[in-house]
């Protein structure tokens, strides 16, 4: 199945296409400094909670293979100072504390295997390992694909949010590879984009990412949301997800909840999809989940143009769904019903492959 690909790691560094300047421009960066990964994470060339993990662990292999460090003890301090870095860019994305985690982890295995002398050795697994966490990106969202593909309807509109494409996962797409599957399939799909203000990632990355793969879209604003969802066409709403908390409330792009309360109104079956790793179950409730507050000019700027006076204003980044709101919660290892707690807890614990039926 054909996708954009957002990130590569080359040897000559990490390259990202700039999703800033998507639709207009396909620009590409090369980057080679891991604190260049750092910033462009903060900055959204690259974006989307899995995608965030990819370039994390990458950042973190870039780091360590730049580093001149001579022993071991000094590479795996200036690890820790290069996970900070990293740890301070979306603070939401609990695939980007996963990926750092998961960094953490290949790295004290690489020193016990090389015996802790050989640096290159070391060297060498965080990059085999960030490479690992890319590869999976793909196995993982077209299992979820699949799961998720059974939950939408044979043919008419579907709605997502924001863009939990390719774009913003490295792979196939979580919502997106729920509708990129299911199309495959043969349903006959329409997907109502709203434009997802105030970055746009609607407008600018979905209705980009569809049209390059010829799926029929309807782009919307955000406030025609209620007024499509109560003409009783829409068979469905699939989203992403940032971070979700052991009890299933789920933190995804602002106006996620909005569309969740108009969903259960109109009795639209309201989706999340997110692969195991954005799931957080050592916070118990969405209350707990971080919410990034990013800069005005997202609001009173489009594109660097002005369209508001300088005033007061908020721009949370996210906003947290509570679980009664949400049908089922789709993962690579199956699918969640309420209660969430139970049903997360056991998805998590299920060791099988990925993507594996039961
Ligand atoms: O601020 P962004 O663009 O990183 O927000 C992205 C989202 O909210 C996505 O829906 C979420 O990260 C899931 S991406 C598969």
């Amino acid at each position: 199945m054909h996708s954009v690909e957002p990130i590569r790691w080359t040897e000559a560094g990490v390259v990202m296409l700039d999703q800033r300047r998507l639709p207009a421009e396909v620009v590409y960066h090369t980057y080679t400094d891991y604190r260049e990964v750092a910033r462009a994470i903060k900055e959204m060339v690259i974006r989307g909670a899995p995608a965030i993990g990819v370039a994390a662990a990458m950042g973190v292999a870039l780091g360590v293979r730049q580093s001149k460090s001579g022993s071991i003890t000094d590479l795996g301090a200036e690890l820790e100072s290069i996970c900070e870095t990293f740890s301070k860019t979306r603070p939401t994305a609990a695939d980007l504390f996963w990926a750092i985690d998961r960094m953490k982890r290949a790295f004290r295995e690489a020193v016990r295997s090389a015996g802790g002398l050989d640096l290159a050795a070391v060297r060498e697994a965080m990059v085999r390992e960030a490479q690992q966490v890319h590869a999976e990106k793909r196995a993982i969202d077209e299992a979820i694909g699949r799961y998720g593909a059974e939950l939408m309807p044979q043919s008419g509109e579907v709605m997502t949010h924001c863009n939990a494409g390719a774009l913003a996962t490295a792979g196939i797409g979580t919502a997106l590879g729920v509708i990129r599957v299911a199309t495959a399939q043969g349903r006959k799909l329409r997907v109502l984009v709203p434009e997802t203000r105030p970055y746009l990632q609607g407008a600018r990355l979905t209705a980009w990412e569809l049209q390059q793969d010829g799926i029929p879209l309807t782009l919307i604003t955000d406030n025609m949301v209620g007024h499509f969802l109560k003409t009783g066409r829409v068979g469905a709403i699939v989203v992403g997800a940032d971070r979700i908390a052991a009890n299933g409330d789920t933190a995804n792009k602002i106006g996620t909840y909005q569309i969740a309360v108009l969903a259960k109104e109109n009795d639209v079956a309201f989706y999340v999809a997110a692969p195991i790793s954005t799931l957080d179950l050592t916070i118990a409730s969405g209350e707990r989940i971080p919410i990034e507050e990013r800069a005005a000019e997202e609001v009173t700027h489009i594109q660097g143009v002005r369209i508001a006076p300088d005033v007061d204003v908020a721009n949370p980044a996210f906003d947290v769904t509570p679980a009664r709101l949400i049908a089922a919660i789709i993962t690579e290892r199956g699918v969640a019903r309420a209660p969430y707690g139970e049903a997360l807890r056991g998805l998590v614990e299920r060791k099988k492959g990925v993507g594996s039926r039961e």
